[in-house]
């Protein structure tokens, strides 16, 4: 109710503070600022994942201004040596309009990735796109080993997803999901999304699949660690991702135990609307800003 109505009263907030609550958040709007953000968190240990905002686009000509950004992103990190890859959103290169086209762009930031020896994230984004998606990822996997998938441990279809997954050694980041998804789609309960996700994290680790573990939630990174002592992974086989301004402390504590941790660093010139629309899928987000303001933390 209390996050509802934060929501709600959204709109009203001037742009100005809204800015102020994003840039924790949000490396910034151009791609400097955002390389500014991956050469510091290099320097704290972390490794970092770029995300150019835009998604779910009105226009198919806007896919070519994302394709073009991500190509120099990616030359930037080559040039300056840094330690990040890219994370893409299928429906910013207009996969709810024309997914023949969102693969012939999607291929193109592939191509510029291989380029470098980076590596492309696939985000997996609502329900409606999650099977085309994982098409996508599967057709982009027969040319290379260096792009990943993301599946969400609240759909019920995920934990045959991550099976599958598994068998095929994929590279996968597991995230509880952020989209507000209905009941016949998806797991509601706490308890059973964090059993979902702990049995994903597992399967997959248990064959070898190289997982990001990509939580804020103690419970499931202590979990994760559970099971990497159990099987005695190296530190190669698996890495923890958080968000950007998120959990700062504890990611501190993984990279100082010596795990493997990636920063997602979302950056563009559609960060409000990026901010705005994350708080309206999930009024859960506003309480944990306005919890932020409260301790002084934003
Ligand atoms: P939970 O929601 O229980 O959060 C645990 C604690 O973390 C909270 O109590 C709060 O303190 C803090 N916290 C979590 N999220 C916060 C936020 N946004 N701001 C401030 N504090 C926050 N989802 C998706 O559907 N598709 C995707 O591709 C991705 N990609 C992705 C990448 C990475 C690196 C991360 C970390 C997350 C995603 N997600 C995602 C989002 C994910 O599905 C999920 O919504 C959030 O991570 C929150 O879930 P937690 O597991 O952190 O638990």
């Amino acid at each position: 109710m209390f996050n509802e109505l934060i929501v709600k009263t959204l709109p009203l907030v001037p742009k100005a503070l809204v800015r102020r609550f994003a840039s924790r958040y949000v490396a910034g709007e151009k791609l400097a600022e955002a390389l500014e953000v991956v050469e510091r968190l290099n320097g704290e240990g972390c490794m970092a994942t770029l995300d150019v905002l835009g998604e779910d686009i009105l226009d198919l000509s806007e896919t070519e201004k994302t394709v073009v950004e991500y190509r120099h992103a990616l030359e930037a990190i080559a040039q300056k040596k840094l330690d990040s890859n890219i994370s893409v959103k299928l429906t910013a290169l207009g996969l709810k309009i024309d997914p023949a086209e969102c693969r012939r762009q999607f291929s193109r930031i592939l191509e510029s990735a291989l380029q470098i020896g980076s590596f492309v994230r696939v985000d997996m984004e609502d329900s409606s796109v999650t099977e085309e998606t994982i098409r996508i990822y599967f057709e982009a996997r027969r040319t290379s080993e260096r792009v990943g998938l993301v599946l969400q441990a609240y759909l019920h279809r995920s934990r045959a997803d991550a099976r599958r997954a598994a068998d095929a050694k994929a590279n996968v980041r597991v995230c509880k999901g952020i989209y507000v998804e209905p009941p016949e789609v998806a797991l509601q309960g706490r308890k059973e999304i964090r059993d979902n996700y702990s049995a994903m994290v597992d399967t997959l680790l248990e064959a070898g699949a190289y997982v990001g573990i990509a939580t804020h939630d103690p419970v499931l990174v202590e979990r994760a660690l559970a099971t990497i002592a159990r099987l005695k992974l190296p530190r190669e086989a698996y890495e923890f991702q958080m968000l950007l301004g998120v959990a700062v402390e504890m990611r501190r504590k993984l990279v100082a135990a010596g795990h493997r941790l990636r920063v997602y660093v979302p950056y563009g010139e559609s960060w409000q609307g990026y901010s705005m629309r994350r708080l309206k899928e999930n009024p859960a987000i506003a309480g944990y800003i306005v919890k932020g303001i409260l301790s002084g933390g934003v």
